[in-house]
């Protein structure tokens, strides 16, 4: 169960996660469950801010996205039709020697369980041929075990976007381009767990499927397609109406890539990897991928490291509306009576020459995706159907795919904000302490609020009223054990941005100090001063 002790950050940041309440192992007290992790309470807030802004940012202050909150284990044949019964899978091979399960690509990475000192690849244990392994993790729907009623528990969030994309689409009363927004576990069974709980077999997803309109229908409405070459940064912030499918992707990466910085991690911190068609899923045509540089983040020669996937932002095309429809028997196309109208006003060579595109379009997906009794003709079929549908304002929508770990953000925030600050006294003798620096809006803890002593009762009454005046805004620790130097400690290592002190200035010592209390800030240990009447506002303002 233990973590490779690879990696000396790595493990202060596991240990502090385990001393603080950030995280615990899952089922601890029977030796553990690999590739499950339980957030205490302090993870536990910090998981639910995380979640929070996310929804506020994807949702609520958007007028283009709506929600959705679906089940975790839906109809089998979502999974037949989205490709992952057929090839969600991982290259797997057996130790004969040690009897351990690993990845094929990456022993070179694996410590041998029975010799640390060697990688899986190096060790002298027999080594099976690498097999597919699927990942979904398998059950059954009611009281009988039998492959009519085999469930899975789903392996991704989007599936039951696109299974519900229709209900959405008309319930929300939205019209392409718009989103759909989802939170929630996924489960992948992982050959093997690893980097704590960067790689778990249960984790949370906050995915969102935007749907476009194809480059075809852009281009018989606007008739171009907009590129973004100049000052792609502030142009890529203003969505516009002839926007094709890279537009929208480049427009994607950068907001996400905002959201992280908002939330306290620095541009310096992430790092971008493109996919190349070969590193591809099956339903993407590109693909960026927002990584993080974790302490465990492979460096190169020069000790950089391009760090770790937080996020992929993937341009699905319309692959994944397009199986459902088949799958399901049930049309998941649109209407767009603004692409009705313009179609019939092109040029008749413009006409051809969009309505040849998006057939050759529909024609090799239809191809790729074809069952194994249809026919080239049936095909060519069904794609000149397709692109007949043009002229009626009819398409299916192109998506692009904002997808992020829930787990592996929250690691990241934890490895981010840890640092550690050594104070020498006067004595000569030195002590390190943790400070957790996150991003107020994350914290787990906003404020603690202590009386400058328990055992006076007007000081305790002041500051259980200030308790009070902010619990209900903010989440807020009260604190009257040891030194004032001991809370701030403590607080200093959950995180606490702000600590609140009440003393006797606060109750009128200097009369002209009543009903002022001491603001500490966690960074730089600096105070200030600060009416009670404007505590709470000054506390929200630094949220916000
Ligand atoms: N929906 C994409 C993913 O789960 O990776």
């Amino acid at each position: 169960m233990a973590e490779p002790k690879e990696n000396l950050q790595m493990e202060k940041i596991v240990s502090l996660c385990k001393r603080r309440g950030f995280i615990f192992q899952s089922s601890e007290i029977y030796g553990g469950l690999n590739g499950f992790w339980d957030y205490g309470p302090l993870g536990a807030e910090l998981k639910r801010n995380v979640k929070e802004l996310w929804w506020n940012t994807m949702t609520r202050q958007r007028d283009d996205v709506a929600g959705l909150e679906a089940t975790i284990i839906m109809s089998p044949e979502i999974w037949k039709a989205s490709g992952h019964v057929a090839t969600f899978s991982d290259p797997m091979i057996d130790c004969k020697t040690c009897k351990g399960r690993f990845r094929a690509d990456q022993i070179s990475e694996i410590p041998c369980p029975q010799k640390p000192s060697r990688m899986v690849n190096e060790c002298a244990g027999e080594k099976t041929e690498a097999r597919p392994f699927n990942l979904m993790f398998k059950t059954h729907t009611g009281p009988l075990e039998s492959d009519e009623n085999i469930a899975y528990l789903r392996p991704e969030t989007a599936q039951a976007i696109f299974a519900q994309f229709k209900n959405v689409l008309e319930t929300a009363r939205q019209k392409v381009p718009f989103g759909i927004a989802q939170v929630g576990k996924a489960f992948r069974n992982e050959v093997t767990p690893r980097n704590f709980t960067f790689r778990s077999r249960e984790f949370e997803q906050m995915e969102l499927e935007f749907f476009i309109k194809p480059d075809e229908v852009i281009q018989a409405i606007h008739g171009s397609v907009a590129t973004i070459s100049e000052n792609p940064q502030s142009a890529i912030r203003n969505p516009q109406s002839n926007w094709g499918w890279q537009a929208w992707h480049q427009y994607w990466v950068e907001e996400r890539v905002r959201f992280y910085e908002g939330i306290g991690l620095a541009r310096a911190t992430l790092g971008f990897h493109h996919q190349t068609p070969a590193e591809l899923a099956h339903y993407a045509r590109a693909c960026t991928d927002i990584l993080f540089k974790f302490p465990f983040s492979k460096k190169d020669e020069a000790g950089n490291a391009a760090g770790d996937e937080l996020e992929g932002i993937a341009a699905r095309s319309d692959f994944d509306l397009s199986q459902h429809q088949r799958f399901s028997g049930k049309p998941m196309g649109v209407f767009d009576e603004e692409l009705r109208a313009a179609w019939a006003k092109l040029p008749k060579e413009k006409q051809d020459d969009l309505w040849k595109r998006y057939y050759e379009h529909r024609k090799n997906y239809l191809t790729k995706s074809a069952k194994p009794d249809e026919t080239p003709e049936q095909i060519s079929q069904q794609a000149t159907e397709d692109a007949n549908g043009l002229a009626k304002g009819q398409y299916l929508p192109h998506v692009i795919e904002p997808s992020a770990g829930v787990d592996r953000l929250i690691l990241a925030l934890i490895a981010n904000a840890y640092s550690e600050v050594t104070k020498t006294d006067d004595k000569g003798k030195s002590e390190t302490t943790v400070v957790m620096k996150f991003h107020p809006r994350v914290a787990p803890v906003k404020v603690g609020v202590f009386p400058l002593l328990k055992n006076k009762p007007e000081l305790v009454a002041k500051a259980q009223a200030i308790y009070e005046l902010l619990r209900p805004h903010l989440k807020t620790v009260y604190d009257d054990g040891g030194s004032i130097g001991k809370r701030y400690a403590r607080q200093d290592e959950a995180g606490t941005p702000f600590c609140v002190t009440i003393d006797f200035d606060t109750l009128g010592e200097k009369p002209e100090l009543l009903d002022t209390v001491t603001v500490r800030h966690r960074d730089d240990g600096k105070q200030e001063r600060l009416k009670i009447s404007e505590l709470l506002e000054f506390l929200l303002s630094k949220i916000r």
